[in-house]
């Protein structure tokens, strides 16, 4: 792109603003609506929502709550885990999963992930199962799914629970045994953030389990409701974790149009793809057969450590981008007991050094990733 050209908008690593602006009548009517019948805890958007959003997903029960986080941990309660259970998750991961693990005082066991997908490495996850593991729990991570054909059969073998954590990859769509399926339903029970950087995001915190097996989701819905059978009728343990009336009402409105937003983040992810095939030093995401991807973030690899030098150049130039992530979390302190130490998972440790996340919400502009790429190219040009 020549100098003269200017971009008409800034670029944003996420444009809530805008995205907004597409349906501000519909989000406001949604708002008005819960704010006229006052139901503002467990009102009926939560039940209209979790309807919808179960059969965009095509699964059979849905419990919407207050965020990923939590949807993780009540998936860990319904499975009735113990302390010194292990559950094996990625150690290039968000901590959630982690950190719900550990918190319930079972153990958390680190795998490998895949150099190129970034996502949970069969091998590993199988070189990791021990008499003492009861659960995984599978990232589909930045949008595109695990291999879960060959996760489910090792599941099997061993009888173990498949938790999916699906918050970055709602939406996306998973070959397995020769059908398509959302990802998020194949294993016991899916997990999922609203976050509002997510694919589908709402205007604070929200999350949701989901499953086909109606008694694992009636005791989700249990948990969540502090135990709960009948009213103040505590039948187990549970935490309070709800989907507030109004988060749900705004995410009933965003539900209608997240196919429209998908297909826009797939266009931007091959404009991307495009302008920056054949860059010197730039890894390109791929997608495997036997998943979609959904673009939640459109990551690339740095090579020759240049990532870092690139990050800064890009934010000289007004380019946002991100580090998803930085540190394993087999080196992360709060982890420190686990012993785990540099070297044990040098896939994980290496993406830490070479991932950066570019700029790829629904209203990214062609102009915009035009101009990303030739920022990127005119870096290593200069070098
Ligand atoms: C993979 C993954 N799992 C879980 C979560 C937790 O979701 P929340 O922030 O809604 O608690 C996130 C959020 O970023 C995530 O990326």
């Amino acid at each position: 792109m020549p100098e003269s050209i200017k971009l008409t908008k800034k670029i944003q690593m996420v444009d809530l603003v805008s995205q907004h602006e597409t349906c501000k009548s519909e989000l406001d009517a949604a708002i008005q609506k819960v704010l006229a019948h006052g139901a503002f805890i467990n009102g009926p958007e939560v039940k209209t929502f979790g309807q919808n959003l179960a059969e965009y997903l095509e699964v059979k029960h849905l419990v919407p709550c207050a965020n990923g986080t939590d949807a993780l941990q009540i998936a860990l309660m319904a499975l009735d885990l113990k302390r010194g259970d292990e559950v094996i998750t990625t150690s290039f991961n968000y901590v959630a999963g982690a950190e719900a693990v550990a918190l319930f005082g079972m153990v958390p066991v680190f795998a490998e992930v895949n150099e190129k997908t970034f996502n949970l490495e069969v091998n590993s996850l199988e070189k990791h199962i021990t008499s003492k593991t009861k659960a995984i729990i599978v990232v589909h991570l930045f949008g595109q799914a695990c291999d879960m054909t060959e996760i489910m059969a090792l599941a099997e073998k061993h009888q173990l629970y498949v938790i999916e954590d699906n918050a970055q990859s709602l939406g996306t769509d998973i070959k397995y045994k020769g059908n398509w399926h959302k990802a998020g339903t194949i294993g016991h029970i899916g997990t999922t953030s609203f976050f509002p950087t997510k694919n589908l995001g709402c205007l604070g915190d929200g999350g949701a389990v989901f499953s086909n097996d109606e008694a694992l989701m009636n005791k989700c819905k249990s948990i969540s409701s502090h135990g709960q059978g009948q009213r103040y009728e505590f039948q187990r343990i549970g935490i309070n974790s709800r989907l507030d009336t109004i988060q749900a009402a705004i995410l009933d409105v965003k539900l209608k149009s997240l196919k429209d937003s998908l297909e826009k983040r797939k266009k931007s992810a091959e404009k991307h793809t495009k302008l920056l095939k054949g860059v010197e030093n730039i890894e390109l995401p791929i997608t495997e057969s036997f998943s979609t991807h959904t673009y939640n973030q459109f990551v690339v690899k740095v090579l020759h450590n240049q990532r870092d030098n690139l990050k800064e150049y890009l934010a000289d130039h007004q380019i946002p981008s991100m580090i998803y992530y930085p540190k394993p979390l087999h080196l992360q302190p709060a982890y420190g007991y686990l012993n785990g130490k540099l070297g044990d998972f040098p896939v994980s440790e290496q993406l830490c050094e070479q991932v950066l996340a570019l700029p790829i919400h629904p209203e990214l502009s062609g102009e915009q990733i035009l101009y990303i790429s030739d920022k990127i190219k005119e870096f290593f040009h200069a070098r």
